[in-house]
């Protein structure tokens, strides 16, 4: 049953998987058919239909009122996919149609996000079959899309998983079990991305839909279209390694991606963004004498371990992601110098470089355990 409510809903969880189905089936715009239409008015470059379109979908006052949370997310979505397809072809959506913006800003507030579509109302809020919204209709967006429905869930509960732990002893042996099971979901990033590469020509994506995803002006602000760098798993390594072991490049890039999930991720980077990381606990821990350390707590090698192997799965899905990034970032075959998440692909090797970085400090056998220096904190 969709929520009703006038104001924000602060603790409200979009994330919830019945809610999820409920935004997939809701269409408060009477927008399935124009969502539709949109795909051969992109392929036209049809920037008049387009607009008008928008203009024809925009809910009036009364009507934005009335609306459940879930319904304001789901035009959210709709108004989104519009405003991405204009943008594709040339012209600021908000300068040929500016009526739009205090409907952007009252779906925003009403759904405590940024004032404009993201990735997870792209992809997890949108529905699936015949009313599926997309850009082009061409089966590998659709592959694109479902890779970030089907890290979804799993990253949400990795997320939670990931705040039990921040309050949990290495010494505990619940700890290695945590851990553990936070691996398996993180797993999913590795299925999702090899399901990409095997699916997904990159000359497709650098020239198809990469335009798609361009930042519009919204008001006094301008903010990023709905690209999968907005998926937490940066989230993940905050709580792991990033709150003390980071570098001011990859600090910066999760800073700006924060605005664009839900509340309680903002909240988790809040606490975790103050708080030492996993890994930065674990050197702690080993303090300058490992073997003592062992001696005193056992329990503390299986923690070190179970780190090592989520480590290990962060690393694996970015090193496949940096191929298939490499490629469709290739000087010869790109539009745009860096991603629609606003970074590059030195970004990411930076990134795997400090993923790295972290998994060796997770080897106590090495002497990096006990002897691993905290980086500058965030
Ligand atoms: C054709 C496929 C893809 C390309 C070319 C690509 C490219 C990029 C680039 C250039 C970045 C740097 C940030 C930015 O966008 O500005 C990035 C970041 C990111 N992408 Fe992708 N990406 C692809 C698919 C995916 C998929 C399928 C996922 C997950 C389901 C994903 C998850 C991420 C994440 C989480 C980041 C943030 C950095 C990190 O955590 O390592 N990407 N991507």
């Amino acid at each position: 049953m969709p929520t009703r409510s006038t104001a924000t809903t602060p603790d409200l969880d979009l994330g919830n998987p019945i809610r999820v189905a409920t935004i997939r089936d809701l269409d408060p715009l009477d927008a399935d058919r124009a969502c539709f239409d949109l795909r051969r008015q992109n392929e036209t470059a049809d920037v008049r239909a387009l607009t008008a379109a928008l203009r024809t979908l925009l809910p009036d006052a009364d009507a934005l009122a009335g609306y459940s949370v879930e319904e304001s997310v789901a035009a959210m979505r709709d108004l989104g996919l519009f405003l991405g397809s204009v943008k594709r072809h040339g012209p600021e959506p908000l300068d040929l149609v500016p009526e739009a913006l205090p409907v952007l800003r009252e779906l925003g507030r009403r759904t405590d996000m940024v004032p404009r579509d993201t990735v997870h109302h792209y992809c997890t809020w949108n529905p699936l079959g015949t009313r599926q919204r997309m850009y082009t209709g061409d089966v590998q967006e659709a592959y694109l899309q479902e890779s970030v429905r089907m890290v979804f869930p799993h990253l949400r509960d990795g997320l939670e998983l990931a705040a039990v732990l921040g309050d949990t002893d290495l010494a505990d042996p619940k700890f290695a079990l945590l851990t553990d099971e936070l691996s398996r979901h993180t797993e999913s990033t590795v299925t999702a991305i090899d399901m990409v590469v095997a699916n997904v020509g990159p000359e497709f994506f650098a020239r198809v839909l990469r335009p798609y995803f361009e930042e519009i002006d919204v008001g006094d602000r301008v903010l990023l279209g709905p690209a999968a760098a907005q998926v937490p798993l940066w989230l993940i390594d905050l709580a792991i390694w990033a709150a003390d072991h980071s570098e001011p490049g990859y600090q910066e890039f999760l800073r700006e991606s924060i605005p664009y999930s839900l509340r309680r991720w903002r909240d988790l980077y809040g606490r975790w963004i103050r708080t030492p990381s996993v890994v930065g606990r674990l050197v702690e821990a080993f303090g300058e004498d490992p073997g003592e350390a062992e001696r005193r707590a056992p329990a503390l090698r299986a923690s070190t371990e179970a780190l090592a192997r989520l480590l290990r799965v962060l690393v694996v899905f970015r090193g496949r992601h940096l191929g298939i990034a490499r490629k469709a970032y290739d000087a010869d075959l790109r539009l745009y110098p860096v991603g629609s998440g606003g970074a590059s692909v030195d970004l990411l090797r930076q990134i795997i470089d400090l993923t790295r970085a972290a998994a060796q400090l997770t080897q106590p056998g090495t002497g990096a355990a006990p002897h691993g220096q905290r980086r500058a904190a965030v």
